[in-house]
């Protein structure tokens, strides 16, 4: 069974036809592949958008959801990760894991005999980032060619940004403060596959021409407090970096989203912002997914 922990994991392939698929059941009916499967839920952290469209999905496609959050679950404190694992797959048919480390949920997928799913870990956030790819798809066709303006904190979103430039060929232009850079060795493993990832200071030339502005958060769960947020203060999306991009160049952020920070307002709930489509697209591309995981040999 295969797990989807990074989207550096799949093939171009993979990814192009979980995109297709997620679009394609977003427009028609799908089968009820997931009867009588069991998921378990084990979210360390809070969540609105990845617990909630999860749990419907499984439930529009005929399978049980069973949540631990984070009051009853901490991977590795009552016993360890491995235990929990192997006792999980003697009554699930997949886990899906939001947790703090990395290693926490690779651990997990280790010695696992279950597909297992990654609902954001501190390194990567791979169920978003398809959301996002179909988001754009959706709206600007063929990601072949497209620009993506990357700005704000270089977080787990973004590894999963970088990842998918790499798989599929396209520009990410990353724009951050000085002292904030992506982690070294993914921009190392990047470069040797992909030049089209640049790293910028400058904001107003990060979105020039660009197809997609994206930004997110400037501190992320767990991150509060520990960088000053005046840093970032260049690089908030408003009326002036989206008059770089293309005329019809559309808005994304995962959510949630703090306004007038990160993004101003008027450009959240402006004309090119498609944020609420691209939270719906998580029900959309996360059916995909695990279709992928218990489907594909
Ligand atoms: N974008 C995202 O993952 O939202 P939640 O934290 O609400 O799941």
């Amino acid at each position: 069974m295969p797990n989807f922990i990074d989207l550096k994991d799949l093939s171009k392939d993979q990814l192009l036809d979980i995109i297709s698929l997620s679009i394609k059941w977003k427009n028609q009916e799908h089968s009820k592949f997931m009867t009588d499967k069991h998921v378990v839920l084990i979210f360390e952290k809070p969540s609105l958008r990845t617990r909630i469209s999860f749990e419907v999905g499984i439930n529009q496609l005929g399978g049980m959801t069973y949540l631990l959050n984070e009051k009853e679950m901490q991977l590795g404190e009552r016993e360890t990760i491995e235990d929990t694992a192997r006792v999980l797959e003697r009554y699930a048919d997949m886990v899906v894991i939001r947790c703090f480390g990395h290693d926490q949920i690779k651990k997990f997928s280790k010695v696992s005999n279950l597909p297992v799913i990654n609902a954001l870990t501190d390194f990567s956030h791979p169920c978003q980032v398809v959301a996002d790819l179909v988001t754009i798809k959706e709206h600007l066709g063929d990601l072949k060619n497209k620009k993506i303006a990357w700005f704000g904190d270089c977080n787990n979103v973004l590894q999963s940004w970088i990842e998918a430039s790499v798989i599929l060929d396209f520009e990410l232009n990353i724009g951050c403060p000085k002292g904030i850079i992506p982690n070294l060795n993914t921009i190392s493993w990047a470069n040797k596959i992909n030049k089209k990832i640049k790293i910028n200071h400058n904001p107003l030339q990060v979105s020039e021409g660009a197809d997609c502005v994206i930004t997110d958060t400037w501190q992320s769960m767990g991150d509060e407090g520990s960088v000053s947020e005046e840093i970032y203060l260049p690089f908030q999306v408003n009326k002036n970096i989206m008059r770089q991009a293309k005329d019809n160049a559309i808005f994304m952020h995962c959510l949630p989203a703090y306004r007038d920070k990160e993004v101003s307002s008027e450009v959240l709930e402006g004309k090119q912002s498609v944020v609420f489509d691209e939270a719906e697209n998580r029900l959309h591309a996360q059916k995909a997914i695990m279709h992928f995981c218990l489907n594909s040999n």
